[in-house]
């Protein structure tokens, strides 16, 4: 608790981002990870075991961008392969401490604090559902996007139905789903080559291990194909709920080398 309240109160970042609950997210997801890592590990070796195995597959990589990085409990950084890399940028709303002190240590590390869903300033402007708008166009060899997809319209949403008490599920869907849309397309452009790992369902489980719920993270878009998936039991029986326990499918992809928007199966939706 004393820990959770230093972070809060010494963490550098904008008012906004503390008003709207981007840093209280940032902090429990540290806690939890420190009370599921159990539960965690199986999940956070996969997405790093993932990341190893393309940069094996591609040796000639050395710039990396890592977008959703957080704490950076997924990336690899003990790995032989990531060693070779001269450059290793990490983007989130939020850098914890903990990447900050490792970010010292290693000159080759970069951190950036950049809006990645694009509508956050659209929104405190006053927008309604404001297109994704993102200032930044570096160029990488390889671009992650680590476990970010499925969050980034989350607290977007939130403001907007406050905003907006009247809008409707098609309306929130379409925007959700087109801020996702933008952050494909974004990380095509920036990287040669990207990977992304997300969240493809979310399964809620009653105490006998019966699903009784299925929630969709990608808002009924389908955006990729699966090269592997694996399970993220997230919210072990107590965590979140006395009752139900919580977990994600997490998928991989490297989007087949170059995007190209025509080839993201959930765009033809958009239009309808
Ligand atoms: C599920 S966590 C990813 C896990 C993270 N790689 C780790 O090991 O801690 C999602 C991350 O996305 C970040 N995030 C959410 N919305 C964002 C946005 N609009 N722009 C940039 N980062 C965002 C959060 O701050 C959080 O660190």
């Amino acid at each position: 608790m004393i820990a959770e309240l230093f972070h809060y109160l010494t963490t550098p970042c904008s008012w906004r981002m503390r008003k709207w609950g981007y840093l209280s997210e940032s902090i429990g997801i540290s806690s939890r990870y420190r009370r599921c890592q159990k539960e965690w590990q199986p999940h956070l070796s996969r997405t790093q075991e993932k990341i190893v195995q393309f940069l094996q597959a591609h040796p000639e990589l050395r710039s990396v961008l890592f977008c959703g990085s957080g704490a950076g409990l997924d990336i690899p950084w003990s790995s032989r392969e990531l060693q070779r890399f001269e450059r290793i940028v990490l983007v989130d709303l939020i850098h914890p401490w903990s990447i900050r002190w490792k970010g010292v240590k290693d000159s080759r590390m970069e951190l950036h604090s950049v809006d990645l869903s694009g509508v956050i300033e659209g929104v405190e402007k006053g927008g309604i559902f404001p297109e994704p708008v993102i200032d930044w166009s570096p160029k990488f060899d390889l671009v992650v996007s680590l476990n970010l997809l499925s969050q980034l319209p989350i607290v977007p949403l939130e403001q907007m139905e406050r905003r907006l008490p009247t809008a409707s599920e098609k309306e929130l869907t379409r925007w959700a789903q087109r801020i996702q849309q933008s952050h494909l397309e974004k990380i095509s452009e920036w990287g040669k080559f990207q990977l992304v790992i997300s969240d493809i369902q979310e399964i809620w489980l009653n105490r006998a291990g019966e699903i009784v719920e299925r929630q969709d993270p990608w808002y009924g878009a389908h955006w990729f194909d699966p090269e592997e998936e694996w399970e993220w039991r997230i919210s072990p029986l107590g965590e979140s709920d006395s009752q139900r326990s919580k977990i994600h499918r997490v998928g991989v992809s490297s989007l087949s080398g170059r995007l190209k928007l025509s080839e993201i199966k959930g765009h033809s939706e958009l239009g309808n």
